[in-house]
């Protein structure tokens, strides 16, 4: 076991750059459907498409008890009054529970129970854990106005999926309200 290669890994908390790992980049184009304000989703689309996040995974093994890392790193900005956020997604082995730790900067989570709907915003931000249970859609927003960086820690055999998601979003969104993050139903925005 002590064989393992990745035993021990570095990560950057200002950057979010885990050494010797590959990022994947998501950018506002890789977000469709994911804001409600579609005209204002089209106008910063028609004005470039920026990198949002990007997030770097360590797998040390992918064995039955063996747990994998993320550290991502969200950039700041809005459209329209959403936060700029990720994509958002079940775990494809619905048991899977994570662990997020604020590193950086200041979000929140956007927690949804996949059976009942019930939605939770809880913060992400330094000297902060965020449990996220089994059968959880979890996203994320940058609430800040500087990068947001944190770490997910999950089994490795969790998987990422992103169709269901994908296909009816979120039952809530979180919106600027009076300079403070705001939960709202997406029906009644
Ligand atoms: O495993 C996780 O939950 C995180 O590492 C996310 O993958 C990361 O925050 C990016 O979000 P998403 O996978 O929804 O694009
Ligand atoms: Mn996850």
């Amino acid at each position: 076991m002590l064989k393992i290669e990745r035993l021990v890994s570095r990560f950057d908390p200002a950057t979010g750059a885990i050494s010797g790992a590959s990022s994947v980049e998501r950018h506002l184009s890789d977000l469709r459907g994911c804001f409600a304000d579609t005209a204002a989703y089209d106008a910063a689309l028609a004005a470039g498409n920026p990198l949002l996040y990007s997030v770097a995974a360590i797998e040390p093994a992918g064995g039955e008890g063996d747990l994998h890392y993320a550290v991502g790193i969200l950039r700041p900005g809005r459209i329209g009054r959403e936060y700029f956020m990720t994509k958002g997604h079940l775990h494809a082995w619905r048991l899977a529970a994570e662990f997020y730790f604020g590193l950086s900067g200041e979000g929140v989570m956007l927690l949804e129970d996949e059976a009942t709907g019930e939605s939770r915003m809880v913060p992400l931000r330094p000297q902060h854990a965020v449990y996220v249970p089994g059968r959880t859609a979890h996203r994320t927003m940058n609430t800040g106005g500087v990068p947001l960086t944190y770490i997910g820690v999950y089994p490795a055999k969790a998987g990422h999926d992103y169709g269901v998601m994908a296909a009816r979003n979120f039952r809530c969104v979180v919106v600027e309200r009076h300079g403070r993050p705001t939960l709202l139903e997406r029906q009644a925005l």
